[in-house]
């Protein structure tokens, strides 16, 4: 059953002023539509600096170059398709690969890596959510939300599993998956959501920017896909009873 669907686009925009009244300095505009409604929210993306062509008109907003991202949110549904699992195995087998933390370790094979996808979604609870956010190449993004299994944690669910393949990153597309699933918590009646994530990385960035609650760090708690580096994990929570909009909290 699909429970959200979301068609996310980018376009090359102007810089647009923030709230305290700065401008950043490049950035491409999302649109969201989400299910039948119309475009509900045009969100601002982007960093100052990133993005930005050299040479002398390197500040006029109007040369700066950067590919166009267009990406379709949708909830997979379990099994899954055998192109989808494969799919979803290059985009694992890619995040390790760029020695991201997330469970494995460099010597993951691709049969291993579906193999973990078809397990997964074989074997999920039936209120599970996995989003996969679709590209003209495959799956260029997928997040995951599992329910508690304790029976006296109804409300909670683990989001897990972020991933955005190399192609498609820094471009917003994971703060857009996270907006997703948490919309899709809410929608399932979620009230807390909870994470872990690598300290320092990536994900720790996002998941502060996009206000999720650091509740502590756990030194040496994994290691590196190349087997020797331990790093630490950080302890995410967020809280839905106050509502988001699509552009987030
Ligand atoms: C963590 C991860 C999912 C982030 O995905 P992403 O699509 O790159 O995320 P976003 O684009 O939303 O944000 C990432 C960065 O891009 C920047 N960015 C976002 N939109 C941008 C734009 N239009 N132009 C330039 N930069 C932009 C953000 O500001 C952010 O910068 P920061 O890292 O300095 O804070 C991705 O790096 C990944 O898959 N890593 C490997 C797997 C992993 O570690 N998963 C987390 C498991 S807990």
């Amino acid at each position: 059953m699909l429970v959200a669907r979301a068609h996310l686009s980018f376009a090359d925009c102007q810089p647009r002023p923030r709230r305290h009244g700065r401008c950043r300095g490049q950035g491409r505009l999302a649109k969201i539509i989400l299910g039948d409604r119309p475009a509900q929210t045009e969100r601002f993306l982007g960093k100052p600096g990133l993005g930005r062509i050299s040479g002398p008109n390197a500040t006029n907003p109007r040369d700066l170059t950067m590919p166009q991202l267009r990406c379709q949110i949708e909830q997979l549904e379990p099994p899954g398709t055998e192109g989808d699992l494969r799919s979803l195995g290059e985009l694992l087998l890619d995040a390790v690969d760029s020695g991201a933390a997330v469970s494995f370790l460099s010597t993951l094979s691709r049969a291993a890596a579906e193999g973990w996808w078809r397990r997964t979604l074989a074997g999920s609870d039936a209120r599970a959510i996995f989003l996969i956010a679709r590209d003209d190449q495959g799956i260029a993004g997928s997040v995951q939300l599992h329910p508690a299994w304790a029976p006296n944690q109804p409300h909670r669910a683990e989001v897990a599993k972020l991933l955005v393949h190399r192609r498609a990153r820094r471009a917003g597309l994971g703060a857009e998956l996270m907006h997703a699933v948490e919309r899709s918590a809410r929608g399932a009646g979620f009230g807390l959501l909870t994470l872990d994530a690598k300290g320092g990385g990536a994900a720790d960035r996002l998941y502060r920017r996009l206000g999720w609650t650091c509740a502590g760090t756990v030194p040496g708690f994994a290691f590196d896909p190349d087997g020797t580096t331990l790093h630490d994990a950080v302890i995410f929570y967020k809280p839905l009873s106050m509502p988001i909009t699509a552009s987030g909290v």
